[in-house]
């Protein structure tokens, strides 16, 4: 996600992490690139959130990733009691930032960090969307041989296995999928979206996708910081929207300057919204796990 921003070259990017020297090795290098690359992004690495302070945006990538065979639900006691501590202290530094979480389970960790930060819930925002809808976008693309730019794609719901492909609001050239593609061929489509991450994770047997959600935190960035008001997926707190009340789940939001500035209606099919709410059960059921351990003492919780 640094090297992307980089090459934007309107950031000043300070990396964070508890390892002694590791973001500070990774922003020499990425800064040695910048010759090579064309950009002046300034960037730093440090071990004290001191240095993150008045950032505008803190994106939370912390936490364990997935070993094969794992489901972002198996990192749910770890990376609570992560994602909390850190955004304590980047929020202490940074009062004014817009969080962008992308620690996984992505939605429970989304409101982790917003119990823990204390934000409106237009300044806590989860990565997801962009990334399962890019991989949708990638695989209709290649589907129907034509360039990922004429194909745009939605992806509603948590991100996990229960995640809802939109194929009806995917398009190649403003034609749905579904006009154009066998029904086979769109439910294989949207089944390979939903374990995009797993197959990643399968090949790579250690560590699980980098490059799309590191290219997909930036584009919600770009749209925050040079409000540009793309209308995104991403995981918020819904009030009732999508008659969903008090979990975080993703559906199309507008960002720009502030954050999230409107979540976006959808007229979805009895099936659709059956799906989402099956996706928001499950993102629930996190979060009453998350209650259950803390209520129980569990160290991390
Ligand atoms: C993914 O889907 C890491 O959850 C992330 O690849």
């Amino acid at each position: 996600m640094a090297q992307y921003l980089a090459l934007r070259d309107y950031a000043y990017i300070v990396l964070l992490d508890v390892v002694d020297g590791l973001p500070q090795g990774k922003a020499l290098d990425l800064a040695q690139s910048a010759p090579v690359l064309g950009y002046d992004s300034a960037l730093t690495g440090t071990n004290a959130y001191e240095e993150t302070g008045d950032s505008d945006i803190v994106v939370i990538t912390s936490g364990i990733a997935r070993k094969p065979g794992m489901s972002r639900d198996d990192l749910l006691r770890t990376n609570m009691g992560i994602v909390r501590s850190v955004t304590e202290q980047a929020v202490r530094n940074s009062p004014n930032a817009i969080f962008i979480v992308v620690s996984n389970p992505l939605d429970a960790m989304c409101h982790v960090a917003f119990a823990a930060a204390g934000l409106p819930r237009e300044r806590v925002i989860g990565m997801a969307g962009v990334l399962d809808s890019a991989r949708f976008r990638a695989f209709i693309a290649e589907a129907t041989d034509v360039s990922v730019e004429d194909v745009s794609a939605m992806v509603l719901g948590g991100h996990g296995d229960t995640m809802v492909p939109i194929s009806r609001y995917s398009t190649v050239a403003g034609v749905p999928i579904t006009d154009i593609l066998e029904p086979e061929q769109v439910k294989a489509l949207e089944e390979r979206t939903a374990s995009g991450g797993a197959e990643i994770v399968a090949l790579l047997k250690t560590g699980s996708a980098y490059q799309a959600p590191g290219a997909s935190v930036v584009e919600m960035i770009d749209s925050i910081l040079l409000d540009k008001r793309r209308i995104l997926p991403c995981s918020v707190y819904l009030q009732g929207e999508f008659g969903i009340d008090g979990l975080f789940v993703g559906v199309p939001v507008k960002l720009g300057h502030g954050g999230v500035r409107q979540i976006i209606p959808l007229s979805l099919l009895p099936e659709e919204t059956a799906a989402l709410q099956q996706s928001a059960a499950a993102v629930k059921d996190l979060v009453d796990t998350m209650a259950r351990l803390a209520s129980n003492g569990e160290p991390d919780a």
